[in-house]
């Protein structure tokens, strides 16, 4: 598997969020100045215009580092350069406090971190309900959110700002009630008896395309060689989530409702 930075740094910056809550709280930009004036200017300059032995924190090379790099830079350094690596010398809240000076030097309002961290959340209902997403309840093999998933249903990302609460509760209580468009139940029946269900994908002439519900495999059907196709009105979604007990319903609504 390849390494995948971009996720890595995700990662470290949800544990510097939750360090932030749980330890002494971040105490922002006037701390922050206090510690790059310390720490940094030598080598980044007052204002962070650059000096000989750094460079500017507000050219457009630094403008255009996310949050979650900004903060990977400062805590891990760049190797072969002098930029050493403050984590060893800096606790996570102090890596945000420069990081959020640094912002401010840069005109910007500050660290947007829930931006960076799209949505991640420390809430420990939110987190109960990801982990129920993502294991027990089953929804992941079946749907995407930030490109982690499978496919047999639509991706959910932002699927509270597309849902409103009751819509949202009809979808995951009775998942036939309305049937997303793109995501309809095909029926096959095959000569010995036996029948497929699946995503309908795609059709032709001669032949049909279906997914299987666990998303894994794409079936092709000779129209020439099956019994029948049929449209399904029940959903491939099962419904699961009326299964699940309220306190684990809320988890999950509430997980969902920071897509
Ligand atoms: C000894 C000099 C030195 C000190 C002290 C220093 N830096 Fe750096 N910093 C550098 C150099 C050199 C680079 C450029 C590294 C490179 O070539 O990528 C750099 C790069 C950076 C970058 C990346 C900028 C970009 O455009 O990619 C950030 C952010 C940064 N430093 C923040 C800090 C902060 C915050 C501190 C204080 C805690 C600090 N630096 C202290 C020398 C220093
Ligand atoms: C076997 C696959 C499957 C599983 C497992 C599954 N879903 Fe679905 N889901 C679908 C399909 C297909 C649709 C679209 C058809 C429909 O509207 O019912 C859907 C639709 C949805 C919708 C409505 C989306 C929209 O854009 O309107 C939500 C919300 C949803 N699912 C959430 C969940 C949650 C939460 C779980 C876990 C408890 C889950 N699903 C489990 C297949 C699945």
């Amino acid at each position: 598997m390849q390494f995948n930075s971009k996720r890595f740094y995700q990662f470290a910056l949800i544990l510097l969020s939750l360090s932030m809550v749980t330890s002494r709280g971040f105490a922002g930009v006037g701390e922050g100045q206090k510690l790059y004036d310390g720490y940094c200017v030598v080598c980044h300059g007052g204002l962070g215009e650059g000096q000989p032995m750094g460079k500017p924190l507000t050219d457009a090379v630094a403008n255009r580092l996310s949050d979650a790099e900004l903060i990977a830079v400062i805590s891990d350094g760049r190797s072969g350069t002098g930029m050493a690596a403050w984590s060893s010398n800096l606790s996570a809240t102090e890596i945000l406090d420069i990081a959020s000076y640094i912002r401010t030097l840069q005109g910007k309002p500050g660290l947007s971190l829930a931006d960076a961290a799209t949505g991640v959340s420390d809430d420990p209902q939110v987190l109960a309900g990801e982990q129920l997403f993502n294991g027990s309840a089953g929804c992941a093999t079946c749907h995407t959110y930030r490109d982690q998933g499978g496919s047999v249903g639509p991706a959910l990302d932002g699927i509270a700002s597309r849902l409103a609460d009751a819509a949202l509760q009809q979808a995951l209580l009775n998942p036939s009630a309305t049937i997303v468009e793109g995501y309809a139940t095909k029926i096959v029946q095959q000569p010995d008896g036996t029948t497929v269900r699946g995503r309908f994908r795609n059709d032709s002439e001669r032949a049909i395309q279906i997914q299987s519900e666990d998303g894994r495999r794409w079936v092709t059907f000779f129209k020439d060689r099956v019994t029948s196709i049929s449209d399904s009105s029940e959903s491939l979604m099962p419904a699961v989530f009326a299964t699940l007990g309220a306190a684990e319903q809320q988890q999950l609504l509430a997980f969902l409702k920071t897509l």
